[in-house]
């Protein structure tokens, strides 16, 4: 079959490697794709938000499959666009994507079903949440109610902090519209675990767990990224935490989606805290997380279209998923500057480390090639990814890894998977 991947970061590299694993795949395209997935997949110029022309290049290169991998598009209805030329799409609808795309629409739908979550409040004007503000307890969680780069949350210690936040999110509109509304949340203290799903829209299928580093440096300290490394499976993420989710969160969000007429299919990524009064959701995606994708899925041992079509087809209950016993790390090599400023255009040298080797993959996140070279385009450059018996090996190799690639200013955490000690 020929599939076509839209997106060009690291979580779209390990779909595309995953893809590129499948004896049923013959032709992969990528758009725009990046340096490392144009190794893989015939990449080509189109933007993720241009859907009458990825839909024309997929109905001109006659695929079978489109897989859309980030949220902007999923949320903005590129998958309605899809199925309406006539093609096969994995990810939701826009109707089912509001799940990630409103945290307002999530809260207010965990509270219908009785979903566990943080006590919340909605509020449309900044009136009405500075209001509001005199009854809270701090520190206090302000969310912007759409898409922000996962960077709409603040966390405020005082009053004082949560009445600018309000400002900031409403009236000086900082993340955009996606400010127009937003949630006013009760601050929960716990670990985070990433539980990613796929899912048909009726029946729920769970991936092993994982766990991310937001922040920019090390301990948790600096400013709030897409993610600076991943490990799976999270030690936390015991049995118990698991039955309860079963019980309460993940086939209930299922099932509550298709009863409000939403129904879901594709990837439902679990954002969960786990506290003192049990798991809790703090957030919804409609994708798979990055970087969980180069963990979660290099650990797969399904062909990967076999599952993505049963979602696709609604025939999830017939696919048993399976994943290796063993584990995954991935480190991000950042442009020193990131989540701001940064610069692009350095040449990344030692790539070529990673040819042949089965337990070792150099993920690309922001890279392009110029003149024959290979140099960094992006914030997060590349997501080195090793996987090895356990978290401790795989750890291990993934550092070791880091040291195979050099370009100017490269930037890593060094405390990616620290956690895994304190289990
Ligand atoms: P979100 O985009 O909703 O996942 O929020 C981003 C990050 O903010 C989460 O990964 C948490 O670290 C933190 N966060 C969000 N909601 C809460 C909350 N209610 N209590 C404590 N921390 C939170
Ligand atoms: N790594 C978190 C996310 O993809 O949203």
């Amino acid at each position: 079959m020929k599939v076509l991947v839209v997106g060009g970061g690291g979580r779209e590299h390990a779909i595309v490697t995953a893809l590129a694993k499948s004896e049923k795949v013959d032709k992969i395209y990528c758009v725009p794709g990046n340096a490392g997935i144009a190794k893989l997949a015939e990449c080509e110029a189109i933007g993720v938000m241009e859907f009458d022309k990825i839909a024309m290049f997929a109905l001109e290169k006659q695929v079978d499959l489109v897989v859309v991998g980030p949220d902007d598009p999923l949320v903005a209805g590129l998958v309605d666009v899809l199925e309406t030329a006539g093609l096969k799409a994995f990810g939701p609808d826009k109707k089912a994507a509001i799940l990630e795309g409103s945290k307002a629409f999530s809260k207010d739908l965990m509270k219908k079903y009785n979903i566990p979550t943080a006590k919340y409040e909605n509020f449309d004007n900044s009136q009405d949440a500075i209001a509001f503000l005199d009854t809270c307890k701090f520190p206090i969680v302000l969310k912007a109610d759409g898409l922000a780069l996962g960077k709409g949350v603040l966390i405020c210690k005082d009053y004082e902090e949560a009445v600018a936040g309000v400002h900031e999110i409403m009236d000086d509109k900082k993340f955009g519209s996606a400010g127009n509304r937003m949630v006013i949340e009760e601050f929960m203290t716990g670990r985070e675990v990433s539980v990613l799903s796929f899912t048909d829209g009726k029946t729920i299928k769970i991936m092993t767990s994982a766990q991310d580093h937001k922040r920019a440096k090390d301990n948790d300290e600096g400013l709030n990224t897409g993610g600076m490394g991943t490990f799976s499976p999270s030690p936390f993420y015991t049995k118990e935490v698991d039955e309860f989710c079963h019980k309460y969160i993940y086939q209930a969000t299922v099932d509550a989606m298709r009863e409000e007429g939403r129904e879901f299919k594709g990837v439902i990524f679990f954002g969960l805290m786990l506290t003192e009064d049990g798991p809790k959701v703090l957030e919804y995606n409609a994708r798979f997380g990055d970087p969980e994708a180069q963990v979660v899925i290099t650990r797969m041992k399904n062909d990967i279209t076999d599952v993505m079509m049963a979602c696709v087809d609604k025939k999830l209950d017939t696919i048993e998923l399976e994943f290796e016993d063993n584990a995954a790390v991935c480190v991000v090599l950042a442009s020193d500057g990131y989540p701001l400023a940064y610069e692009k255009g350095k040449e990344i040298k030692g790539l070529e480390n990673f040819d042949g080797k089965s337990d070792y993959f150099c993920f690309h996140a922001g890279s392009k090639e110029e003149n024959g070279k290979i140099v960094t385009n992006g914030g997060r450059v590349l997501g080195i990814t090793a996987t090895g018996d356990n978290l401790v090996e795989a750890r291990k190799k993934a550092y070791d890894a880091t040291a195979w690639v050099e370009f100017d200013n490269k930037y890593m955490r060094n405390d990616i998977g620290k956690a895994i000690f304190e289990a």
